[in-house]
Formats: structure tokens, sequence, C-alpha cells
């Protein structure tokens, strides 16, 4: 018997990285597990996979509608499935503002819209957001992910306030740069990846990028019911990245 045995949850971007690693631990620690992707084609047993794009809200009520259908209820959910965007506020048309915040704010409210009815029939009702250090830290080359996550931040606290008293706990995570398939792609893209990868590497003050599962760690916490007690709150996973201010090394 663990936390959550007994306890059913939906993972949204849990194809994959973080997403992947949550649905996976979640699943170890005794929950039944669906996973809410654009592509599930690789998502394999225990974890069930369900086909949708945020971005569809039809799309997002069928697949939320079906796993609940399947898992008998749902009492967690996470908030995972996001989208990138590099550049200053002056580097991104109004398409690509609208394509990333439509995927990153929009996408966790129908979700949670669709959720929500399901979850406060549950005991351990818990949302758990991917956020990240964007929202709370000033990041070069991130204007338009940052205003996305400063939302998914925004949002959180709100959604806390607003369902505390129907049993739905609230919260999300903050991580650092994750070595994960989006930051491969990202070292990949770049002229230099070892000499990017040490540059993200040194900016966390660990001197080393997070795991996957050091933040599905952190999601698991919260979701957890052994955290009942924690709600409306902001859990950085970033390697002391936020909080730290460390000397130089000494050359
Ligand atoms: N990797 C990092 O350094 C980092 C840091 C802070 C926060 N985050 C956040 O963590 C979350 C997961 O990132 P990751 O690094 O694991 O990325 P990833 O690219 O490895 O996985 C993202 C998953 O989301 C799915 N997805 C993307 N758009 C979708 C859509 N429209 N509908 C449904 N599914 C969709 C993808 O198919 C993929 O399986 C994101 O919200 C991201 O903003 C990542």
């Amino acid at each position: 018997m663990t936390d959550f045995t007994g306890l059913r949850a939906l993972v949204t971007g849990g194809a994959s990285g973080i997403g992947r690693a949550t649905a996976e631990l979640l699943a170890a620690r005794g929950a039944q597990v669906a996973v809410l992707d654009l592509d599930p084609s690789g998502v394999r047993k225990p974890l069930r996979g369900y086909a949708a794009d945020v971005t569809d809200d039809t799309a997002v009520r069928g697949a939320v509608a079906a796993a609940v259908a399947d898992l008998g209820g749902l009492d967690v959910l996470v908030n995972n499935a996001g989208i990138g965007a590099q550049g200053t506020v002056e580097d991104n048309d109004d398409d690509r503002w609208h394509t990333v915040l439509d995927v990153n704010v929009l996408g966790l409210v129908r979700t949670t819209r669709a959720a929500l009815p399901h979850l406060r029939s549950s005991a351990h009702a818990a949302i758990v957001n991917t956020c990240s250090i964007a929202a709370t830290a000033g990041l070069p080359q991130r204007a338009l992910y940052s205003a996305s996550k400063g939302a998914v931040l925004s949002l959180t606290l709100a959604m806390a306030a607003d369902h505390v008293r129907e049993g739905v706990r609230v919260n999300c995570v903050n991580p650092g740069t994750v070595d994960t398939p989006w930051v491969g792609r990202l070292l990949d893209a770049a002229d230099d990846p070892a000499a990017e990868r040490a540059a993200l590497e040194a900016r966390q003050p660990t001197g080393r990028l997070v795991s996957a599962d050091e933040v599905a760690g952190a999601i698991a916490y919260l979701a957890s019911p052994l955290s009942g007690a924690t709600t409306g709150t902001a859990l950085a996973v970033d390697g002391g990245m936020q909080g730290l201010r460390l000397r130089p090394v000494a050359q």
C-alpha cells in the first residue's frame, strides 16, 4: 500500500520528458494513470494513452471523458503539456504568441474545466501545474514563454483559491532547465551544443541540469494525499537557481 494506491491520475504531455517521468512515477506508487498527449503512440502499459491536442476543446473533453470512464473517476490532474518559444518581445509575431498561449495557458484551462466535475467527487483531489522558473526570474530570450508561465503561476493561485472549499488543491512546480527531449532539441539547434549545455549547467548552483525524475518527484509530492494541507504553492525544482546567490568559484 502506497500513498497513491486506489487513486486515478491524468497527466497531459505525458508521452515525453517530465510528463512521462511523472506518469511512470505515479503508476509505480500505486495510481492508475492516463496520459493525454498529441502523440500517445509510445505510451506503454500500465499507462493508458489518449490522443488529444490541448488547443482543441472538443478533443480535450472527449479524451478526459474517456479516461475518466476507463479509470472509474479522477483524483489527480497534472497539467504539464507545453511548448517553448525563444526571443525577445520583438521576435515573435502575433500568430506565434497566440499559439504558445493557446497551448501553455488555455490548454491548462481546457483540461481543468473538463476534469473539475470529476475531481470534485474525489476525497483527495489535486491539480499540479508544470510552471517554470521563467515565471519568477527574468531569463534572456524567453519573453513569450515567460509570459505564458507567468500566467500559469497566477492561474495556480487563482484556481487554488476558487476550489479550496470544494476540496481541490492546486499547486505548481517551477523547474529550472531539465534534461528532457525538449532541451535536447534546443541543444541540437545551438551553434555549439557542448558550450550551450555547459552554460545551462553552470547557471544552476548545483552545476548540472535537473532530471525529469526529480521534477516528477516534486509533482508526486504535491499530488499526494500526504500533502493534503498544501495548496496555492509554487515549488522550485531548479538546482537552487531561483533562491541562491553564490560567489563565483575562484579561478
Ligand atoms: N525541459 C525544461 O527545461 C523545462 C523547464 C521548465 C518547465 N518545463 C515545462 O515542462 C513541461 C514539459 O516539458 P518537457 O521538457 O518534458 O517537454 P517534452 O517536449 O519532452 O514533452 C512535452 C510533451 O507535451 C506534449 N504536447 C505538446 N504540445 C501539446 C498539445 N498541444 N497537446 C497535447 N500534448 C502536447 C508533447 O507531445 C510531449 O509529449 C512543459 O510545460 C514545459 O514548459 C520544461
